[in-house]
């Protein structure tokens, strides 16, 4: 009986009934439609999924990677520069590149350092200002006992001594292009803060760079040495420029007001 209900034979419909189209509910059972269907779906899906990798994958290759945590990038150290308490270190000049700027012979500067102040010297002198010379070139052994022995006899910490001297190897001094300069009619004021109180300061602070010459150690500067007034270099050549511009770059640091010799 139920055997029968499930494989109705054509012949059991009515004549009249035949014809009549075959219901939608009835062909969605057929598998030709059934299996049509599923194709056109898998098509769509494999094309959807298609087009989404299409638009948004990374890279061409459509690969799944996983990228390197990146290092964090080094920060650069900053370029160390040797020195001692703020003193650069300097070559000592050698003797025959060496001219005396004094009468008796004992102070001598390098040579165009030394024209370079003897003309400007005569320059002033012709406006009634008294240039005298009172330090030029000094070996490391002077400087040697200027750090250390009147270190000793000021009963000086290292510290406080190097905020006025530099110590042996580390003084503008050996290049034999720094100078310190007086004032002839004031020498009270000699290697004191006070000289920038005369007529001298005053001429060299208005004069002195056209004779290439200028203030190593103004207020606040950078190497953190005291404020000196009469100590001064010459720049006025490429070996100058190079002995004492090549990768100076100290941090700013507060100088000392400390009045006393070079
Ligand atoms: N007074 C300077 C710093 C020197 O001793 O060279
Ligand atoms: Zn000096």
């Amino acid at each position: 009986m139920k055997d029968k209900q499930q494989k109705r034979p054509l012949e059991d419909i009515p004549e009249a009934l035949r014809d009549i189209p075959i219901s939608p509910r009835s062909s969605s059972l057929n598998p030709k439609w059934i299996m049509l269907g599923l194709a056109g779906v898998a098509i769509l899906t494999l094309g959807t999924l298609g087009v989404v990798r299409l638009f948004s994958s990374p890279s061409p290759t459509n690969t799944v990677s996983v990228e390197p945590t990146p290092s964090p990038s080094p920060t650069p150290e900053p370029e160390k520069i040797e020195n001692i308490l703020g003193h650069l270190p300097y070559e000592e000049a050698n003797p025959t590149q060496l001219k005396a700027i004094t009468g008796d012979g004992r102070i001598k500067l390098r040579n165009k350092a030394a024209d370079s102040f003897l003309q400007m010297q005569r320059d002033a002198r012709a406006s009634g200002i008294v240039l005298t010379a009172i330090s030029g070139f000094r070996t490391v052994e002077q400087q040697e006992y200027l750090f250390f022995e009147i270190k000793r006899q000021r009963n000086q910490d290292t510290r406080k001594r190097a905020q006025v001297s530099a110590p042996p190897k580390y003084s503008e001094h050996h290049t034999g292009y720094a100078i310190d300069i007086g004032d002839g009619q004031v020498p009270a004021t000699n290697l004191s803060e006070n000289f920038e109180q005369t007529p001298a300061f005053r001429w060299l602070e208005s004069n002195a760079a056209k004779y290439s010459f200028e203030l190593s150690f103004p207020r606040n500067n950078p190497q953190g040495i005291s404020y000196e007034p009469w100590h001064w270099r010459y720049v006025g050549d490429a070996e100058s420029l190079k002995t004492f511009y090549e990768a100076q770059q100290l941090q700013n640091t507060s100088s000392s007001e400390e009045n006393t010799v070079n």
